[in-house]
């Protein structure tokens, strides 16, 4: 019977437990044995304890939990080679040749890594005596399958990552509340928001919550918005607006990427428009909690072609990860994914914010 490992890495973001709990049931469900890798990589590379068999009930309930209950980690040790041989090894003395992964692009590159570097790193283990010939041959052969797993949205090639909505869901309704407190005082409020290199959920929640001005990554404002931003406020308030909000990314910048600050645009607030001004950090109750209905759909059905992605793949296909795209999983060429993420960080490095939109699939129109 074949065993299959899951794991969770990088950030958690609500919904990996759902994809755990697909990935566990369906392996089980198409007679195979499923193992869950505890604390992330550290975990393939620590192996004991931490890579455990699972049970169909030992995921029972898993869906409407916060975070991870796997764990997830930083793990040094598997970006060095030394530790992905321990890694593999850990592999073949528990049978497991096939990973599903739900992590960030980071999370996934490595994954990637590891399988290019299969059979060397098993082949390897041999030469240095610690595994034998025999061992290493039903396991010639590693297939992984990522699950994009980030409250940021900011994996191209899809349009949702595992936990985004949840997320979206917690920051509108704390900017709602926000809201109500600041109309009381006719305060201004600057919330910051998650999101270092992609401002999905800066944009999204200012057109959600009707914010007056937000700062995004891909798309800074143009070098006189100070004013543009104070004037904007201004006509809102002559309309009768009794709050200011103004919503930013932690990895907002100016078009010379000089970071910008929250605040910076509450003392702007404040000194220029005489707002008694305050700022929110809404920091990590963004990113715990429970999955909203979206992240358990997504999350679930994700898993269940994870799965069939693992049992279906030849030593030839590229590693894949799963997306949606249209309403429609699909599943996708996990670095053409990757490369297209990273161009977008590229993009934006080198300044050329149109490109970095397009690459994000945004129109803007002033
Ligand atoms: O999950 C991604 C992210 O939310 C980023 O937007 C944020 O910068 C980062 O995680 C913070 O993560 P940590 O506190 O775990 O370093």
């Amino acid at each position: 019977r074949r065993r299959i490992g899951v794991m969770t890495s990088g950030g958690d973001s609500p919904g990996m437990n759902g994809a755990v709990r697909a990935v566990v049931r369906m392996s089980i469900h198409m007679g195979c044995e499923a193992y869950a890798i505890f604390e992330g990589y550290e975990g393939l590379v620590n192996g004991g304890d931490l890579i455990k068999e699972m049970k169909w009930e030992d995921v029972r309930g898993w869906q409407s939990r916060g975070g991870t209950l796997i764990g997830t980690a930083r793990c040094m040790p598997f970006m060095e080679r030394w530790g992905r041989l321990k890694a593999a090894k850990n592999m073949v003395l528990r049978g497991i040749d096939a990973l599903v992964i739900c992590g960030g692009d980071g999370s996934l590159t490595g994954a990637d890594k590891f399988r290019a570097e299969w059979p060397g790193l098993i082949n390897e283990l041999v030469e240095t005596g610690e595994l034998t010939q025999e061992q290493i041959e039903p396991y010639k052969h590693l297939n992984i399958v990522g699950l994009v797993g980030s409250i940021d949205n900011d994996m191209s090639g899809t349009d949702a990552t595992i936990g985004c909505y949840s997320s979206l869901d917690r920051i509108c309704s704390a900017v709602d509340d926000v809201f109500d407190t600041a109309a009381s005082h006719q305060r201004g409020f600057v919330v910051e928001v998650m999101g270092r290199h992609c401002g999905w959920l800066a944009l999204m929640a200012s057109i959600a919550t009707g914010a007056d001005f937000v700062f995004i990554p891909e798309k800074p404002p143009r070098a006189e918005w100070e004013d543009q931003m104070c004037d904007i406020i201004k006509k809102h308030r002559s309309r009768g607006k009794r709050r200011s909000i103004v919503i930013i990314a932690e990895g907002a910048h100016d078009e010379n990427l000089k970071k910008i600050t929250a605040n910076h645009v509450k003392d702007l607030l404040t000194n220029k428009l005489n707002l008694d001004t305050r700022v929110t950090v809404l920091g990590h109750t963004q990113r715990g909690g429970q999955a909203c209905f979206y992240d358990r759909w997504l999350s679930t059905i994700q898993g269940v072609e994870a799965v069939n992605a693992i049992l279906e793949a030849t030593p030839e296909t590229p590693t894949p990860v799963i997306t949606i795209r249209e309403n429609k999983i699909e599943r996708s060429d996990l670095m053409e994914a990757v490369a297209m993420t990273k161009a977008v960080n590229a993009a934006i490095a080198a300044k050329d914010f149109d490109k970095a939109m397009q690459l994000r699939d945004v129109e803007f129109k002033e």
